[in-house]
């Protein structure tokens, strides 16, 4: 009878917590090698160049992701439209990073069209995180 509980508990948490990062990125690779047959896994120097490049941005200034979040990803960074504080992107800082999976697409879905007036695709959004996560 316990053992059932036990079980139930587990199901319930997986529901609850929804999807993994890990499960999240293994999605975006089977998504980027249906786009592209010759994508061979994500790169974080890519990534790389996604968050620092420039351009112009939703609201017709040029911007890159580094100008919210700075080109230190350790550091607190500023909402350069509203002023307000950024707690620091980097996980070796700000532990709770790339842990809410929902929370993550919510905003890498928002900050793609802030900079890029479109969404990332697929191995855009896998480089980045890739270069985030290891900074
Ligand atoms: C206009 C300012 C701005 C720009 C530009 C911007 N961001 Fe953000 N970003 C935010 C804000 C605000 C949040 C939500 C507040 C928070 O999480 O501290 C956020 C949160 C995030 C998160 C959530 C991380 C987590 O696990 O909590 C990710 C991922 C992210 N941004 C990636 C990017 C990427 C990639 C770019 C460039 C394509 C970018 N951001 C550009 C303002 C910005």
């Amino acid at each position: 009878m316990k053992g059932r509980w036990i079980v139930l508990a587990l199901m319930a948490g997986t529901f609850a917590f929804g999807e993994t990062m890990d499960e999240y990125l293994q999605r975006l690779a089977t998504q980027a090698k249906k786009e592209n047959p010759s994508f061979g896994g994500f790169s974080a120097e890519k990534g790389k160049e996604i968050y620092f490049s420039k351009h112009i941005g939703k609201r017709g200034k040029e911007i890159s992701c580094a100008s919210c979040h700075t080109g230190n990803l350790r550091q607190m960074g500023e909402n350069i439209f509203t002023g307000k504080k950024i707690k620091p992107l980097s996980p070796s800082v700000n532990p709770k990073r790339f842990t809410n999976v929902k929370k993550v697409k919510k905003w890498l879905r928002r900050n793609f069209k802030d900079v890029y007036k479109r969404e990332g695709t697929a191995q855009e959004k896998g480089d980045v995180l890739l270069f985030m996560r290891s900074n």
